[in-house]
């Protein structure tokens, strides 16, 4: 099958069922996103399929069509994402593992509501489960993120 990852089209040889995950990861040597659960329950897997949130680890590869943006595609050093950056400045991250899950989600919450509100941040994100506990950094990332993108 072909799949465009981050603006570049690939063929991989995969079974039509294998999750987009592991052919992010095995096959395109994608390690941002993260195996967790495996069960769509902690959301370190996700990436964006059109721009929408993805749990890749139950999201079949052949059931893509568009384009597929992993953490590694969301931004560069020379041009982060306001996502990227908040994170930064929020000193969000402990052991990481989680990350960039978390913030694969929060763009695409800021990409579908500009100026999301506390219930609607607490929504979007309480799905993307965190061990470390860096739930009230990340919240306050998304509201610096959102000022940001909106350049008030
Ligand atoms: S690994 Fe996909 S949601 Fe947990
Ligand atoms: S930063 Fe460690 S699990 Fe979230």
């Amino acid at each position: 099958m072909k799949l465009t990852v981050n603006g570049t089209t690939y063929e991989v040889d995969v079974e039509e069922d294998m999750p987009l995950l592991w052919v992010l990861r095995d096959e395109l040597g994608l390690t941002g996103p993260k195996y967790g659960c495996g069960i769509a329950q902690c959301g370190s897997c996700t990436v964006h399929v059109n721009g929408m949130a993805v749990r890749s680890c139950v999201y079949p590869a052949s059931a893509v069509s568009g384009e597929v943006t992993t953490i590694e595609g969301l931004g560069t050093p020379a041009s982060r994402h306001a996502v990227q950056d908040a994170w930064i400045e929020h000193q969000v991250a402990q052991c990481g593992y989680c990350q960039s899950g978390q913030i694969m989600q929060a763009a695409a919450l800021l990409s579908e509501i500009a100026e999301p509100t506390d219930e609607q941040i607490n929504d979007a994100m309480a799905g993307n489960l965190c061990r470390c506990g860096t739930y009230p950094r990340i919240h306050a990332a998304i509201k610096t993120a959102s000022v940001k993108l909106r350049g008030v």
